[in-house]
C-alpha cells in the first residue's frame, strides 16, 4: 500500500489509495489510452472532487475503484485491501439514478439487500426515506417522480446497506440548476452526518468547490494528475457562497488549470 497520507486538517489516514493507475482499453479499431499513472489517496471521511477535460479517463477511474473492470496496470486498495472486483464497503450511484422501472421506490431499495441475499433494514431505510423528504413514496414507480426525486432515491438505495465509500459519477448532471442546488446541499449534510468517504466526479467548477475538500484536476487524455486543489472553506456551506468574490476567484483559479491541460503534453510542473 502506499504511504499514508496524512491530512493536516483532520489527520485521516488513507482510505482508497490509487498507485499508478493505468488503464489502456483494446478496441477492435485499437487502443485508448484511458489513464496513466494516477495516484491519490483518498481519506477517510474526506469529500474529493474529480474534475478534468471530456474524455479524460474520470468515469475510468472511478470504475476501477469500485472494481467494476481491472487497471491495466497500478494497483487501488481499500484499508489497504486489493480491490479486484465489487467491494460490499464501496457504493457507486450515476448520473441517472438507474432505477428499476417495474419496481416500486421501495422495491428499488431493497435490491442490495435482494442481491446480497440479506434481511432489508427496514429502521435504516426509513430513516434515509425521512433524511432525503421522500417519506410516503416508497409505492411509487419511477415514472412517477422527478429526476431529483429518483436521484434521491438511488441515494438512499446506495446509503441503506452502509457502505463506508460513495463513489459518485456526475450524480447530479442532469438535474436542473435549482435542484442541483438542493441536491448539492443535501449531499454536503448526508456527508457531515455520516462521515463517509466521498469520490465524486463532476463537470462542473462550483460544484466541485462547493462539496470538497480536495479537488483534483486531470489532464486530458490520458488522463494523469496535473494538479491536486485544496479547499479550505468552512462548513456548513450555503448555496450563496457561489456569489462571494472569494469563491469566484477559486472557479477562476480551476478554470485556468483545466484551460492549461485541454490539448496539451502533460507538464510535470504543473502537479502541485
Ligand atoms: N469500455 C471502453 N472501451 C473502450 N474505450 C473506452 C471505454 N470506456 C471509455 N473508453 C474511452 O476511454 C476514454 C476515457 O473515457 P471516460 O469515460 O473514462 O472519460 P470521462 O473523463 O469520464 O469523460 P466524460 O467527462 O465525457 O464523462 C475515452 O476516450 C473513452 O472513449
Ligand atoms: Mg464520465
Amino acid at each position: 500500500m502506499q504511504a499514508t497520507a496524512t491530512d493536516s486538517k483532520t489527520g485521516g489516514r488513507s482510505k482508497l489509495s490509487v498507485s499508478g493507475a493505468t488503464k489502456i482499453y483494446q478496441t477492435k479499431t485499437g487502443t485508448v489510452h484511458a489513464l496513466e499513472d494516477v495516484s491519490v489517496d483518498v481519506r477517510e471521511g474526506e469529500f474529493l472532487c474529480i474534475i478534468g477535460p471530456s474524455g479524460c479517463g474520470k468515469t475510468t477511474l472511478l470504475w476501477s475503484m469500485a472494481g467494476l473492470h481491472p487497471l491495466t496496470r497500478g494497483r487501488i486498495a481499500i484499508d489497504g485491501d486489493p480491490i479486484t472486483k465489487p467491494h460490499p464497503q464501496i457504493a457507486m450511484i450515476f448520473q441517472d439514478a438507474n432505477l428499476l422501472p417495474w419496481r416500486n421506490l421501495e422495491k428499488n431499495i431493497e435490491l442490495p439487500f435482494e442481491l446480497k441475499g440479506t434481511k432489508p433494514d427496514r429502521e435504516r431505510i426509513d430513516r434515509l426515506l425521512d433524511r432525503v423528504g421522500l417519506v410516503g413514496f416508497g409505492n411509487k414507480h419511477p415514472r412517477e417522480l422527478s429526476g431529483g426525486m429518483q436521484q434521491r432515491a438511488s441515494i438512499v438505495r446506495s446509503l441503506a446497506v452502509d457502505p463506508s465509500v460513495l463513489l459518485m459519477d456526475e450524480p447530479f448532471g442532469a438535474l436542473d440548476a435549482f435542484t442541483r442546488d438542493e441536491m448539492n446541499l443535501l449531499i454536503q449534510e448526508i456527508w457531515m452526518e455520516t462521515g463517509k468517504t466521498i469520490a465524486f466526479v463532476t463537470h462542473s467548477i462550483p460544484e466541485a468547490i462547493f462539496l470538497a475538500d480536495r479537488i483534483v484536476v486531470m489532464s486530458a487524455r490520458p488522463g494523469r494528475i496535473a494538479s491536486i486543489y485544496e479547499v479550505d472553506i468552512p462548513r456548513p456551506r450555503p448555496v450563496s457562497i457561489q456569489t462571494e468574490p472569494d469563491f469566484i476567484a477559486r472557479v477562476m483559479e480551476i478554470k485556468t488549470r483545466i484551460d492549461s491541460q485541454r490539448g496539451q503534453e502533460f507538464d510535470h510542473s504543473a502537479v502541485a
